[in-house]
């Protein structure tokens, strides 16, 4: 098992050893896996390419490390407790050997349909165990997943599929969210009309729904699983093989394909879930993230297994039949270690205490968030109500890009803060720069989150386009790994994220890119052009406030245009990107040389009052009045 850190000296310990000779400490974690073959070099790296090469010539296969190296001794322990949408369906449980038998399996039927290692599998499926064993089953092969969250819609899907150039789609005829029935085999095949790489769809059966299957292309899941043997020894991998592609947004419109390689991202994952979560043999661990976005596939399937925990997989909502779902699954699994994101914390303290009655959350050890800045309002209910003032609170900061936590509180080991993520992760080497790329030294200073030192579980490239990699990532300060967040250090040392500092927004959890949204709302036939930005919102973290010119009109008036603008969204991105506001305007403020002043639009979305500053740049200064008269008149309309 990988290293434990049990206290405050000795974390400041390896932190020092990690940073003072960082190979030599992930040498160390290493060691503690099983390698077909062991690596020649621990790390090549150089940020100007970039290239980061961690366990060179290194062989493995990440399923041999959650299976295998554990199997004997945790053969009928449980690895997924599955809890379902409706808490009066049945719910499932799978051990280790059950697990690693349905991996096995799905791994034949892959391989019968042609799939081989490096080929890309897609997988747009509900939050059930057999999303858990299609992953496993592309790793125990080789065959790179990319999952993709079941809210996206066909558009987004099929870009996705594209981009990746997937042969093979699994998916299910359906999918069960709070009162929602989502579906799931419609959308696929909508997308599927768009993309010409797929070959086979598998779907799953969830729902039952009769759904058209095409000949040729799309199978059971269940049928192909008929005759597939429950033996399938793992195919061996290197270090650096990709083992999947996540789609997130960037400042522009099109997403990126992270990709995340074999090694270091199992090392990393692994080593960051036992520590962080302080993971003690035979505790239960809940997650509530989708697998969709990177916190499911590092702490909900790769992190936990790889360190034989027994995790809870949660199908629904936190809303649903009512607001003590959460609650109710802790006491029912008796949850030692809870992990969610702030927004789902403030949406339900906002729905009241009763919900927690005759809820014993007694079994909680460690409460966990993740994806967006938790304010301490949110933090303090957190603290009080759910963790009774005996949880630490870890605040976990990191990125797809990063695979893995990178600065957050060691359970019980670092002293927490309301709304700060503490400290580094060890061997993770932050760095604060100012726009110039100088590094703040020192305590007490503000400006750009960046790394210094490479660490295992990050993204190697973008799948397609390394040079996008190298730019955004690299291309911003010279020899450094730029987040795109803005970061304060305070007097204590102690690191507080402040937000994105690009184009970038954080809704809900749900990483968006402003650009995304405004090619989706531009889609719409009558509008001209828009621009989105964020705006404070008290449940989402961040809300969408989007500008849409609009010359004409259609019947339903100004009212109906908002309307269909969310609609266009939904349709395009998914329902998750929909707008919260939507103001038809007949201008933007615009500078002589086209740009939009989009500090402007952000004062509008705040309702702040009428100075904007230097506006003599503006081609149409007028245009700022009549949008903040609009806007007055939609609050107003509004209440
Ligand atoms: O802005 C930061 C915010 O979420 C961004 C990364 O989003 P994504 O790639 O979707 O990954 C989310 C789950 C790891 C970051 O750039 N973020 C993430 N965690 C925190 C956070 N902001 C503040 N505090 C956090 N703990």
């Amino acid at each position: 098992m990988v290293p434990n850190i049990s206290s405050l000296s000795s974390y400041i310990l390896e932190y020092q050893r990690s940073c003072a000779n960082p190979t030599g400490y992930w040498a160390y974690v290493a060691d503690t896996f099983y390698w077909r073959r062991k690596y020649d070099e621990v790390l090549r790296w150089d940020f100007e390419k970039p290239e980061i090469a961690w366990y060179v010539n290194g062989k493995l296969n990440i399923t041999e490390n959650i299976f295998e190296r554990q199997i004997y001794y945790r053969r009928k322990q449980v690895a997924l407790y599955w809890e379902p949408n409706d808490p009066g369906q049945p719910a499932r449980s799978l051990t280790y050997q059950e697990l690693f038998e349905a991996t096995q399996q799905f791994a034949n039927v892959l391989i019968a349909q042609g799939v081989r290692k490096g080929d890309r599998v897609a997988i747009y499926m509900p939050m059930v165990p057999e999303l858990v064993v299609a992953m496993l089953a592309c790793a125990r092969i080789g065959a790179v997943h990319s999952v993709i969250f079941a809210g996206f819609s066909a558009q987004s899907l099929a870009e996705r599929i594209n981009d990746a150039g997937a042969r093979v789609l699994i998916t299910a005829d359906g999918g069960y969210r709070g009162e929602k029935t989502i579906p799931i085999k419609a959308i696929a095949d909508e997308a599927m009309e768009s993309t010409e790489c797929v070959e086979r769809a598998i779907v799953l059966r969830r729902t039952g729904e009769s759904v058209p299957m095409k000949a040729g292309r799309d199978y059971w899941w269940h049928d192909l699983k008929k005759n597939a043997p429950l033996v399938h020894e793992a195919v061996e991998v290197d270090a650096e093989d990709p083992l999947y592609i996540l789609y997130t947004s960037g400042s522009t419109g099109k997403p990126k394909g992270l990709v995340h390689t074999t090694a270091g991202y199992m090392v990393y994952t692994a080593h960051t879930f036992r520590n962080v979560f302080q993971y003690e043999e035979g505790d239960v661990y809940f997650c509530s993230a989708d697998i969709g976005w990177v916190t499911g596939h590092s702490y909900l399937v790769y992190g936990p297994l790889l360190n034989g925990a027994t995790n809870v997989m949660f199908e629904g909502v936190p809303t649903w039949p009512d607001a003590g779902r959460y609650w109710q699954i802790i006491d029912k699994y008796r949850v030692n270690q809870f992990y969610t994101a702030p927004t789902a914390i403030r949406a339900l303290m906002a729905l009241g205490m009763e919900w927690l009655n005759g809820k014993d959350l007694g079994s909680l050890k460690v409460l966990g968030t993740v994806g967006e800045p938790i304010n301490e309002e949110a933090w303090h209910w957190y603290h009080d109500h759910i963790g009774k003032n005996k949880c630490p609170i870890v605040d976990t900061w990191w990125q797809t890009e990063t695979g893995g936590i990178m600065i957050s509180p060691l359970a019980g080991i670092i002293p927490t803060k309301p709304s700060y993520a503490t400290l580094p992760f060890v061997g993770i080497q932050p760095a604060i720069v100012d726009d110039n790329g100088n590094e703040l030294t020192g305590n007490s200073v503000e400006g750009n989150l960046a790394i210094k030192f490479p660490w295992p579980g990050m993204a190697r490239t973008i799948w397609g386009d390394h040079e996008r990699f190298r730019h955004t990532y690299f291309g911003r300060f010279a020899n450094l790994y730029f987040t795109g967040d803005g970061v304060k250090r305070d007097e204590d040392g102690y690191y507080r994220i402040l937000g994105r500092v690009d184009d970038v927004i954080n809704v809900s959890g749900h990483r968006l890119g402003t650009a995304e949204i405004e090619n989706a709302i531009n889609e719409h036939p009558l509008v001209v052009e828009s621009a989105v930005v964020a705006f404070p919102h008290p449940v989402k973290g961040q809300g969408i406030y989007a500008f849409a010119i609009c010359n004409e009109f259609s019947t339903g008036g100004e009212a109906g245009i908002r309307q269909s603008v969310v609609k266009t969204v939904e349709r395009i991105i998914g329902p998750f990107a929909r707008p919260d506001k939507v103001l038809v305007v007949s201008g933007l403020p615009k500078t002589r040389s086209g740009k939009i002043m989009r500090r402007i639009l952000r004062k509008i979305a705040l309702g702040e009052g009428d100075d904007f500053g230097d506006t003599t740049t503006l081609l149409d200064p007028a245009v700022v009045d009549e949008i903040v008269t609009k806007a007055r008149a939609m609050e107003a309309e509004a209440g």
